[in-house]
């Protein structure tokens, strides 16, 4: 295992399999208290509702105590920097740091400033590693293998950490990603197959994986409204019909704009099976991260 988690690069296949495969053993079996006597620290400068949670909890199933620095009332709003803040938890001996920050390259530039391992919880439109871990664990348990799976991408690709973690992990365990959004929306930079109509793809795919809009990364809108937007992309239970796909999201969802009333409530929607899974892969990445 690397140091730091910083980004799903930093993770070989032999890392992931063994992550997924820990991962698999705690939603199986009451795991040990493998962080008794451990301290971890959360510091999001972003809102979270599932992630933050998510670490906390995982940390507390493996017997660790969490500190949450509360950014409100931290001196990050009297002027410190992000990298002082984490050298000065740093020396209070904390055993792991989990960050979240709208700033791409926040966890990397924070490795430099502290010894114990950072783990990164989303920065900026660039890795949200975890997230990728916990959508391949909620495939995995559902098709048991992920070779030549194909997986639609939906939604403000090129503003998605999420979809940019997902496809470097999906593509490297031989799943075919297809990307689906308007030009806006779509990544310019990638070499996978793109299109702007959802009704292309949708009799090949196993999965769809649709993303929220992320309007606060959007310094202009450059698209109509979100009803227009969802007319075209809102994955809907007319849509999807009987088809054999299953629906991911990485939360949070904008009901009837990114899935329908309808489609949630489907079982072959995931939603909050990748809730679930979100601890199993985030106590497996403590664990490993904090006890090698
Ligand atoms: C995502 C995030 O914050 O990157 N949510 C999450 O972590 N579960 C996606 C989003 O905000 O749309």
């Amino acid at each position: 295992m690397p140091k730091h988690l910083i980004s799903t690069n930093d993770l070989s296949i032999n890392d992931i399999n063994e992550i997924l495969d820990e991962a698999i053993s705690y939603k199986n079996a009451i795991p040990n208290n493998t962080l008794e006597n451990k301290l971890i620290t959360t510091i999001f400068f972003e809102n979270s509702t599932r992630t933050l949670s998510s670490f906390e909890i995982a940390v507390k199933r493996l017997g660790g105590k969490v500190v949450r620095l509360d950014i409100s009332k931290s001196s990050t709003l009297k002027g410190e920097t992000i990298a002082d803040t984490a050298a000065n938890i740093n020396a209070m001996n904390t055993d792991a740091i989990i960050i979240r920050h709208q700033s791409a390259g926040a966890g990397n530039y924070l490795a430099k400033y502290v010894t114990c391992p950072i783990i990164n919880g989303g920065d900026g439109a660039h890795a949200h590693p975890t997230q990728a871990l916990l959508d391949t664990l909620t495939m995995k348990l559902h098709f048991k293998n992920l070779e030549g799976k194909k997986i639609a991408i939906v939604g403000d690709i090129v503003n998605s950490r999420v979809a940019t973690s997902g496809i470097d992990i999906f593509s490297r365990l031989g799943m075919e990603v297809i990307l689906v959004a308007p030009p806006h929306f779509q990544s310019i930079s990638n070499k996978l197959r793109q299109t702007t109509n959802i009704k292309e793809i949708i009799d090949e795919v196993d999965v769809i994986m649709s993303l929220r809009t992320q309007t606060e990364r959007h310094n202009n809108q450059i698209y109509g409204s979100l009803k227009d937007y969802a007319s075209r992309y809102c994955i809907t239970k007319d849509l999807i019909g009987n088809r054999n796909i299953i629906i991911l999201h990485p939360g949070p969802v904008h009901r009837n704009i990114d899935i329908d009333d309808e489609m949630l409530k489907d079982s072959r929607c995931k939603v909050l099976s990748q809730v679930s899974n979100g601890v199993y892969i985030r106590m497996a990445i403590l664990n490993r991260l904090i006890n090698q």
